[in-house]
């Protein structure tokens, strides 16, 4: 384990700028460096280098990151090799962790560092795979090479109960639970993984955050398969591993996505590796769980088409249904939206394996459109040939076209609606309540816009990470921890006290902090929304003295209106007349001072 101090000092030392240059075109723009993004594709820079604070931030796709990061999601290394490699390009040595107090020790040894937990797991398997012919000749056999499984970091969870021992000598620890690893039944451990072909599963910045371990061999065919449990088998969702968030392949793909301009997801894992195995690099695979709208955001930022695929059976169909829905509201006039679906009996794997990457490619390139699958379902759902089927169409059209917000493509679809079901185009707009749309189509907003800036927490929150060391002054007691906002700033007001001597790497720091953490996405879009804001340390003071104020004056409000409504009621007792009056008084004074200080409360 690397100690924070040698993470502070090296991020102190590094500059992210020469870091970025390095592979990025970067030009000077006012404070900050811009350049094209290289984790989305992109014509117009919007991809921005703070030299300040250390960070890149891009407003097109939302990566955001310190020079760790860089190197973790743009050099595809893992978080350990990612720190090594920048501290030799500044000429430091990464240290031994060394606890300096028995106190440092052991609160260490609680504090959880899953990702390198799974880091040291996934560097296991990939050695205990050398080490075992049966599992070698299983991938052989599907066709993979050993370059393939090299690419995708496969590896092989041994037969044994309690194999992890071997890389993790403290195998009561709790992170190897944590991080769904080992499992406890009534007191006794054991490995989740035993006896599998085991995918790591990478997150967008290339740290490893979970498994999916596929048994070697069919599943169904005997009693001792049945005890082996399911064909695959993923870890649980943990603190850095949420399946909704995550689809399986990104990393390894992210370059040919944005080289063909388009992303195809598919079902299973093997059909990710097998696609990549025959030259279709740009897939990745949900992770056993339906498509969710992040997924569906996070890929069209990448990518200028997506292309889903299904199985051709009647599940395949269900399931993309179910991505439809999910992508209707996400879905733009610039992006198609494309739906495969494979001749029954097929997977990806299976029909590249026997037909070849032409034919593939062309199944996807003409694979329907999601308003021809939308129109083909409802048709089918309906008879055309009778007044009351159509009018039974037009119902059922109605909930699609409203969750669809791209303008030129909701039009076009409500021409094909009322044709099919012979009204005209204004009948069908009225029946079916289409507004008229925005002129234009809202492009994919940055995470740093799509958060209004309302609350005086978020503001605070935007203050406190344009200058961290700002979060000394906080008053948490005003601070409301139940939301998001307050919790965020909880803790970096915690963070900030234990920390010594923040330098120039604190907001570099502060990402360490967070990512891969709840609450990780709020601050580092406050980081953002703070490299447009243009204060000076001073300015952003006197603003977190004056939210403190009004958050002071709200909450003394809220008291004030309970008692006067008691009061009303006449059911004060004493102590609560003298206390409604000295609640009065001061949040008079709170007014007085904003007035003074030039600003009135809002
Ligand atoms: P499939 O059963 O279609 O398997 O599951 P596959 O991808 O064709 O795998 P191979 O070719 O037999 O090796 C598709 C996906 O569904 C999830 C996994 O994510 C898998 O990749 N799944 C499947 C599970 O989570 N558990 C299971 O038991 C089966
Ligand atoms: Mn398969």
């Amino acid at each position: 384990m690397i100690p924070e101090s040698f993470k502070q000092d090296l991020l102190n030392r590094v500059d992210i700028v020469e870091v970025v240059s390095r592979y990025v075109q970067l030009k000077k723009g006012g404070a900050n460096y811009l350049g094209l993004c290289p984790f989305h594709n992109e014509k117009t820079p919007s991809f921005t280098v703070s030299p300040a604070k250390q960070f890149y931030h891009c407003f097109g796709c939302g990566a955001h990151g310190n020079a760790i990061g860089f190197m973790m999601s743009y050099g595809g290394l893992g978080y350990v090799d990612s720190i090594k490699e920048l501290a030799s390009s500044v000429g430091m040595q990464v240290p031994e962790w060394q606890p300096r107090t028995p106190q440092e020790a052991e609160r260490r040894e609680r504090q959880t560092d899953l990702v390198s937990v799974l880091e040291a797991a996934m560097a296991f398997y990939r050695a205990e795979l050398k080490k075992s012919p049966r599992a070698i000749e299983y991938l052989k056999g599907r066709g993979l090479s050993g370059e393939i499984a090299a690419r995708f970091r496969i590896g092989y969870a041994p037969e044994d109960w309690q194999s992890l021992r071997a890389p993790f000598p403290d195998y009561e620890h709790q992170s190897l639970v944590e991080a769904g690893l080992v499992v406890e039944n009534e007191g006794k451990r054991y490995d989740r993984f035993r006896d599998r072909i085991m995918f790591p599963i990478f997150n967008a910045r290339g740290a490893v955050v979970g498994f999916g371990g596929r048994l070697i061999g069919e599943s169904d065919k005997s009693d001792s398969a049945a005890q082996a449990g399911p064909k695959y088998l993923n870890s649980p969702e943990t603190p850095v591993f949420e399946k909704g968030r995550e689809v399986y392949g990104l990393v390894q793909a992210r370059d040919a996505i944005r080289a063909a301009g388009r992303a195809l997801v598919v079902e299973g894992y093997m059909d990710v590796v097998a696609l990549a195995q025959f030259g279709v690099g740009y897939s990745v695979a949900t992770l056993g769980t339906a498509t969710t709208p992040v997924h569906v955001a996070k890929l069209l930022r990448l990518a200028d088409e997506l292309v889903f695929s299904f199985d051709g059976d009647a599940a395949g169909r269900k399931a993309a249904w179910r991505a439809l829905e999910v992508s209707l509201p996400l879905a733009t006039d610039a992006k198609p939206i494309r739906f495969l679906f494979l001749p029954e009996d097929d997977d990806p794997d299976s029909y590249i394996r026997n037909r070849g990457r032409e034919a593939f490619e062309r199944l996807v390139r003409e694979a329907p459109t999601l308003s021809g699958f939308l129109l083909s379902e409802l048709r089918a759902g309906a008879d055309l040939s009778s007044a009351e089927g159509r009018s039974k169409y037009l119902v059922a059209a109605k909930p699609h076209l409203h969750k669809l917000t791209a303008p030129a493509l909701r039009l076009q679809l409500l021409k094909e609606i009322a044709d099919a079901a012979r009204v005209s185009q204004e009948e069908a707009r009225q029946l079916l309540e289409v507004k008229d749309a925005p002129a234009f189509a809202r492009p994919a907003p940055a995470r740093a816009q799509q958060r209004a800036p309302v609350s005086h927490e978020w503001n605070l929150l935007a203050c406190v990470a344009a200058y961290p060391r700002l979060a000394a002054e906080l008053d948490l007691a005003s601070i409301d921890a139940r939301t998001p906002e307050g919790r965020a700033l909880t803790e970096i007001a915690h963070w900030c006290r234990s920390v010594p001597d923040i330098g120039r790497s604190a907001d570099a720091m502060l990402i360490e902090r967070f990512q891969d953490q709840p609450g990780g996405e709020l601050v580092f879009s406050a980081q953002a929304y703070s490299i447009q804001l243009k204060l000076t340390e001073a300015e952003a003071r006197e603003q977190l003295r004056q939210r403190m104020w009004k958050l002071d004056i709200e909450s003394k409000n809220r008291v004030i209106e309970e008692l006067r409504k008691r009061l009303e009621q006449g059911a004060l007792t004493k102590d609560e007349h003298v206390r409604y009056g000295r609640m009065i008084a001061e949040v008079k004074q709170l007014e007085q001072k904003l007035m003074a200080d030039g600003r009135g409360p809002t």
